[in-house]
């Protein structure tokens, strides 16, 4: 199996703060991860790195195949698909939802005069009624409910057929019919063979779709565990990761988290 992605002691420091501290970290074509770790510990950076709009200040990072420092990343950016928090302030509020998933096949944010072939226009239909949007096409994206939105970007993401996909807290702020029904639809996708490798940040593990099958735990921009959920996902790990006595379980193929209670 080839590396999607392959990060050598890497460290990414900004005013002498190190907010990657020397990971090594490698997801196999085929793999789909979770990562895991508190407010502030890295997660965004980590994706940030992924997704080729950040660079290491120290060790390696191979993306697709491709060093960053040493490649166009204009080509290496439309094979990486990212749906995250900050990419929905970037897209237009007035176009609609179907425009906001077509201008991804241009790599574009905002539907300037370019024409688009029918065969788009089908993909994002087809990519949208995948997430339950069809019914909201010509809804201007910027009167999306939050859920929607998320599910909008999710969309945008697979546009270009990439062979990353990367997500980042995309159930944060649904309710829970919302989170339900997005967890089945990424376990939909996390089981489909032909979907691209999958890396999503989320902040709890009932999010964890069924098909996800690798953790990387950090905290303080430092990898604390990485490796198949079976093994690594357990209540010593998420512990140490949050900091506080937790106690992780799974129930059929879904997983809950609590704390100890006082004793
Ligand atoms: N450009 C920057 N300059 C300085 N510090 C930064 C910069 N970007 C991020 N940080 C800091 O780096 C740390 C990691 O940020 P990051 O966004 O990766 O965290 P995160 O794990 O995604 O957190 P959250 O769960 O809150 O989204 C944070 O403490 C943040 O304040
Ligand atoms: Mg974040």
């Amino acid at each position: 199996m080839s590396e999607v992605l392959e990060l050598v002691d890497v460290s990414v420091v900004r005013d002498g703060h190190a907010l990657l501290d020397d990971v090594s970290w490698s997801v196999k074509e085929g793999e789909r991860w979770v990562i895991l770790g508190p407010n502030g510990a890295g997660k965004t950076t980590l994706l940030n790195l992924a997704s080729s709009y950040l660079f290491p200040s120290k060790g390696t990072a191979t993306v697709l195949g491709d060093r960053l420092g040493a490649v166009d990343v204009f080509e290496l950016r439309p094979r990486i698909g990212m749906a995250g928090i900050a990419m929905a302030d970037k897209l237009p509020g007035s176009q609609s939802v179907l425009r906001t998933v077509l201008t991804a096949a241009y790599g574009m944010t905002a539907h300037w005069q370019e024409e688009y072939e029918d065969v788009d226009e089908e993909r994002a239909r087809a990519f949208l009624d995948r997430l339950g949007m069809t019914e909201y096409l010509d809804r201007r994206f910027g009167t999306l409910s939050e859920g929607e939105r998320k599910r909008t970007l999710i969309a945008r993401a697979m546009m270009t057929d990439p062979e990353l996909l990367l997500l980042d807290e995309p159930a944060a702020g649904l309710d829970l019919g919302g989170r339900e029904d997005l967890v089945r639809r990424l376990g939909r996708l996390a089981r489909d063979p032909y979907a691209p490798s999958m890396v999503m940040v989320t902040h709890h593990v009932e999010e964890i779709a069924p098909g996800f099958t690798h953790v990387l735990m950090i905290r303080q921009g430092q990898v604390l565990a990485a490796g198949p959920l079976e093994t690594e996902l357990n209540s010593r790990n998420l512990s140490r990761c949050f900091g506080l006595p937790l106690v992780v379980e799974k129930r059929g193929d879904r997983w809950t988290a609590q704390g100890l209670p006082l004793s």
